[in-house]
């Protein structure tokens, strides 16, 4: 099942974040994120299985700021499936793309981090290169930004 998310969700969406990402967010920048006046749909989506949190996506506009799901769930399409909900929300709501910023990746099937074989099947475009976007592990890393029109 795949709702909107709200704050009573933070330490869910949290603990997700904690679980997928290899370098997770402080919940600091989740009760921010929330805090925000936007004109969007819904900032977040979180899927559960059987009432777990197993997948969790939050926006900021029409950019994708998270999206992950929990290691033991991965390749099963929920990924997909989540990205699939928002991006047909922004759509009813008129929005006409959607992006994510993400750090450097080379479509190497092989490297199990390598997130842009996941964008590049879902129709995103990579686009545009963000110099030292992202400062993690000491060091600074390039963004790609990916894009998807939505019609
Ligand atoms: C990226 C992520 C959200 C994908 O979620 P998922 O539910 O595992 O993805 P799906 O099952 O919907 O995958 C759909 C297709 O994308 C591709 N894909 C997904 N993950 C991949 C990976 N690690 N390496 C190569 N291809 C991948 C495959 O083609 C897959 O189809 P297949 O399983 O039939 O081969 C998940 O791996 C994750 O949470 N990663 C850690 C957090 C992260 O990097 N988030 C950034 C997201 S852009």
């Amino acid at each position: 099942m795949i709702r909107s998310a709200n704050k009573q969700d933070i330490s869910s969406i949290h603990h997700l974040d904690i679980k997928s990402y290899d370098y997770p967010m402080e919940i600091e920048f989740f009760r921010t994120k929330f805090s925000e006046e936007e004109d969007v749909p819904c900032k977040a989506y979180l899927a559960t299985i059987q009432n777990k949190s197993v997948s969790y996506i939050m926006l900021s506009g029409t950019e994708i700021l998270r999206l992950c799901v929990t290691p033991k769930f991965q390749r099963k399409g929920i990924g997909t499936a989540v990205l699939n909900h928002a991006e047909n929300n922004l759509r009813n709501a008129g929005f006409r793309s959607v992006s994510i910023v993400v750090p450097e990746c080379h479509c190497n099937k092989d490297n199990p981090d390598d997130v842009s074989v996941f964008l590049l099947v879902n129709y995103y475009l990579a686009k545009e290169i963000l110099w030292n976007k992202f400062d993690m592990y000491g060091r600074n890393w390039d963004g790609y930004k990916f894009t998807k029109g939505l019609k």
